[in-house]
């Protein structure tokens, strides 16, 4: 008897899973949500969760919705006028990619005047106001272009996304333009700042990531084989510094920093950055895709 009963509780918490908004939930104090889980959802919410379930809808068929899972089954997210979001241009439902690596939609990295890519929006979250109940809201129901999430996370999700964006806003986690400046396409994007200790960042490598990434970050290739941990931070680090300071989804690797302000995880970010742009300590290794030249801007002064 006792059995049955607590196999009913369980099947009734789990409905309340599934989205439906009518029970209230206490929602957590801020201080209990995982802002490093809300970056990785942030960052890829469907590996992070494992939702295979969720088949975004092909990218090369346009206009066509045909992907699985999604709240019309078809692989889509809704808009909040009830018009569906194709996945044209190939977003797939990612936050980084209707935002930008740097959350800032057009008026970052992701905007016309740098890497013009046709699906990021207008929409700034770092100059989304109000609190993380607020801002979990506006994820929930989307906003113009944004989609509902609210349709594919629960609420809680939610909420660690919001307080990874309020955290960032607010100055308690850095951002992407206190770790690199974004220049021009022309000079590949970005390229680190300066003030970063590459001494220090091949140590805190060696402590916090050669047990995975290998000694000379060769043990893990990225993108199908084409990049070494030092040859993806030399071009790539407008990726990277999000990885470090919040793990890579859906992988054994959460944060990576360990400061309590923002300023020391930059440094963190910035030194770790700074060793993986020396092409003797951190070779391409078996990568198939080139390396920087010699005076190559993004790494800078860094470059070795
Ligand atoms: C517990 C093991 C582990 C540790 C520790 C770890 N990583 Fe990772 N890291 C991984 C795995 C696994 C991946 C995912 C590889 C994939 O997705 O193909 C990854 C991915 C990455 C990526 C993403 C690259 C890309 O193209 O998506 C970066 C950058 C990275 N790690 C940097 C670091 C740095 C820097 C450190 C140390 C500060 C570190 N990692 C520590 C296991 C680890």
């Amino acid at each position: 008897m006792k059995r049955a009963a607590s196999t009913f509780f369980v099947m009734i918490a789990l409905a309340g899973c599934g989205g439906a908004a009518s029970v209230p939930e206490t929602p957590a104090p801020v201080t209990a949500l995982d802002d490093a889980r809300g970056g990785r959802l942030f960052d890829h919410w469907a590996r992070e969760l494992g939702r295979t379930d969720f088949v975004p809808d092909a990218r090369a068929t346009a206009g066509a919705a045909d992907g699985q899972g999604g709240p019309t089954s078809d692989g889509t997210l809704r808009l909040p006028d009830g018009r569906v979001l194709l996945n044209d241009g190939g977003h797939d439902y990612r936050l980084k990619n209707l935002l930008g690596w740097d959350l800032r939609g057009r008026a970052g990295l992701y905007g016309p005047s740098l890497m013009n890519k046709p699906y990021a929006l207008e929409t700034d979250a770092l100059a989304w106001p109000g609190s993380v109940r607020e801002i979990a809201d506006r994820l929930e129901r989307g906003e113009g272009d944004l989609p509902a999430y609210g349709d594919v996370l629960a609420r809680h999700e939610l909420e660690e996304i919001a307080a990874f964006v309020v955290r960032m806003r607010d100055g308690e986690l850095p951002r992407a333009t206190d770790v690199l400046a974004l220049t021009s396409p022309d000079a590949g994007h970005y390229a680190l700042r300066e003030g970063g200790d590459a001494t220090r960042g091949a140590r805190l490598y060696a402590e916090r990531c050669a047990s995975c990434h290998g000694d000379d970050g060769t043990a893990i290739l990225f993108d199908e084989g084409a990049y070494s941990l030092g040859s993806h931070a030399r071009q790539k680090a407008y990726e990277d510094w999000l990885k470090i300071l919040n793990g890579q989804p859906g992988s054994p690797m959460g944060r990576q920093v360990r400061g309590e302000t923002a300023a020391e995880m930059r440094q963190e970010i910035l030194d770790l950055l700074a060793a993986l742009c020396d092409r003797q300590r951190f070779p391409r290794g078996e990568a198939s895709s080139d390396d920087v030249p010699d005076g190559d801007p993004r790494c800078g002064a860094y470059l070795r």
